[in-house]
């Protein structure tokens, strides 16, 4: 069973999973922490942000591994994952750039970057925390509902219900890339532990069927179910439906 833990508000979820992570690197200051872009982590990296602002924590031993990139978007792309990794966290904490890390959209052989990036991951002795957003359609990183577990970082084409969710921070839906580099499940789930942070309505469902029903790859999360330390932190409404069925403390 995974662990759910709910709060009531999305200020309150971020300050507990911000929380969590202030603890794994004052306890290991050179961990390496697995990183996620999207909506959900923003407050986090605002807490953690504050934290070193304030003098309370120090980033500057953390290697980072962001979960995926665009193909075909760059670090000045203003909708690249690294250009809202650069923006969101690491222009406003003391964190060399060199110690971060995304796979590059603008590599000429996408799957040759992608295998760089699984040995970069390797070569790192692995994720110590690992943050996750969730898709409405159970999708963790880029790893989409199929009939089977990518295991290492691959690419993946996006599915049509993945580029209209994400089509919201694009003029439209003809400009949100069609492909993209992420670590794969087998990648995610060496991390030693997982924090899979979800808020909002939208997302009850799939937390529901992430934390309840069957391990399938046709709900790319579900695997969590069998890590031995994956938490969920979520707000009341995304867990209203865990609540229902009596899955949160
Ligand atoms: C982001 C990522 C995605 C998001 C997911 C949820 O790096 O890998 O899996 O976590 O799409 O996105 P939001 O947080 O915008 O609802």
């Amino acid at each position: 069973m995974i662990k759910v833990i709910c709060t009531d508000s999305y200020e309150a979820l971020c300050k507990q999973v911000s929380r969590v992570f202030a603890a794994q690197i004052t306890l290991k200051p050179n961990s390496t922490l697995g990183l996620a872009t999207g909506s959900t982590p923003i407050g986090v990296y605002s807490e953690l942000a504050q934290m070193v602002a304030e003098g309370r924590l120090s980033l500057s031993q953390v290697q980072t591994l962001n979960l995926d990139e665009y193909v075909g978007l760059g670090a000045e792309d203003d909708q690249s994952y690294r250009y809202f990794m650069n923006h969101q966290l690491f222009d406003r904490v003391d964190i060399d750039k060199s110690r971060t890390h995304v796979p590059n959209g603008l590599a000429q052989d996408p799957q040759a970057e992608a295998a760089r990036y699984e040995q970069l991951v390797a070569s790192m002795g692995g994720v110590d925390i690992q943050l996750l957003g969730i898709g409405n359609n159970g999708h963790i990183g880029f790893n989409e509902p199929c009939d089977h577990f990518p295991m290492q970082t691959h690419t993946v084409a996006l599915t049509e219900s993945t580029i209209q969710a994400n089509a919201r921070f694009f003029a439209d839906a003809s400009q949100v890339p069609t492909q993209a580099i992420t670590m794969g499940i087998g990648t995610i789930f060496a991390a030693k532990k997982i924090i899979l942070m979800a808020n909002g309505p939208k997302k009850a469902q799939i937390l529901l069927d992430t934390v309840a029903g069957p391990v399938t790859p046709q709900v790319p999360a579900s695997i969590l179910q069998l890590h031995p330390d994956a938490t969920v932190y979520c707000d009341a409404e995304a867990g209203a439906l865990l609540r229902q069925h009596g899955l949160v403390d």
